[in-house]
């Protein structure tokens, strides 16, 4: 998986210290991307050592890495609620408005973070911004590619389809679906921009996540910073 930013001790620190909030009988929400999986690692580190967790995992990729490590998981559709979930970002701001879906799981992340009852981003100082700048990935439809591209040109964005870094083809989600990376320059309002992009026919979700993280935990080259 593509992963962006700081160092792996960065995101090392930022992980293990998310999976240190997870306490016992909770169920947890195990995001995507190389931060998350360092919280994945530890909670089957600690499952070795007794704690009782259930993980919904976001994508393939972290249902695959909680199965390798023993942490137990069941699907979304079979529990009712998350306590906590712990997940990476592409970047986020003061508010804790989030860019997500670097690594095309985006929507069932947005799923699992508003099914719980917190959202702990784990994230790395690089991807720390004044204002979102980065280009929000979006699921689309395949059939609806061409028309979702004109309505994110209405929008003032470019659109790009994803491709595979190691296959000849687009990046095909867990979900069947195409990702368009939509560049819209600086986001001066992200909650609009996301009001905007749920309302495209054919977008199954977009990569914006406004008022969902109750916190960010940012490994640093000593520690963790946690910003709320
Ligand atoms: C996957 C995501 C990831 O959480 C995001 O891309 C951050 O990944 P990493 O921790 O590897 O930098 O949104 O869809």
């Amino acid at each position: 998986m593509k992963t962006t930013g700081g160092s792996d001790e960065q995101k090392r620190r930022a992980g293990e210290r998310a999976a240190e909030a997870v306490e016992d009988g909770d169920v947890v929400g195990l995001g995507t991307g190389s931060t998350a999986a360092y919280a994945i690692r530890a909670l089957g580190r600690a499952v070795d050592d007794g704690l009782d967790v259930v993980g919904i995992p976001t994508s393939f990729d972290s249902r695959q890495l909680a199965r390798e490590v023993g942490v137990p998981v069941r699907s979304l559709e079979a529990i009712e609620g998350i306590d906590l979930a712990i997940d990476g970002a592409d970047q986020f701001d003061s508010q804790l408005a989030a860019i997500k879906g670097g690594g095309a799981a985006h929507a069932r992340e947005k799923v699992v973070a508003a099914a719980a009852d917190r959202l702990v981003l784990v994230v790395d100082p690089s991807k720390s911004a004044a204002t979102l700048t980065r280009s929000v990935p979006l699921e689309v439809l395949p059939d609806a590619r061409p028309a979702v591209e004109r309505d994110v040109a209405d929008l003032g964005g470019a659109s790009t389809l994803r491709r595979a870094e190691r296959k000849d083809g687009p990046v095909v989600t867990d979900n069947g679906n195409l990702v368009l990376d939509c560049d819209f320059g600086p986001i001066d309002d992200p909650g609009r921009l996301a009001s905007s992009l749920a309302s495209v026919p054919g977008v199954v979700e977009h990569g914006l996540f406004v008022g969902l993280a109750d916190a960010a935990y940012v490994g640093t080259d000593d520690g963790v910073e946690v910003r709320t």
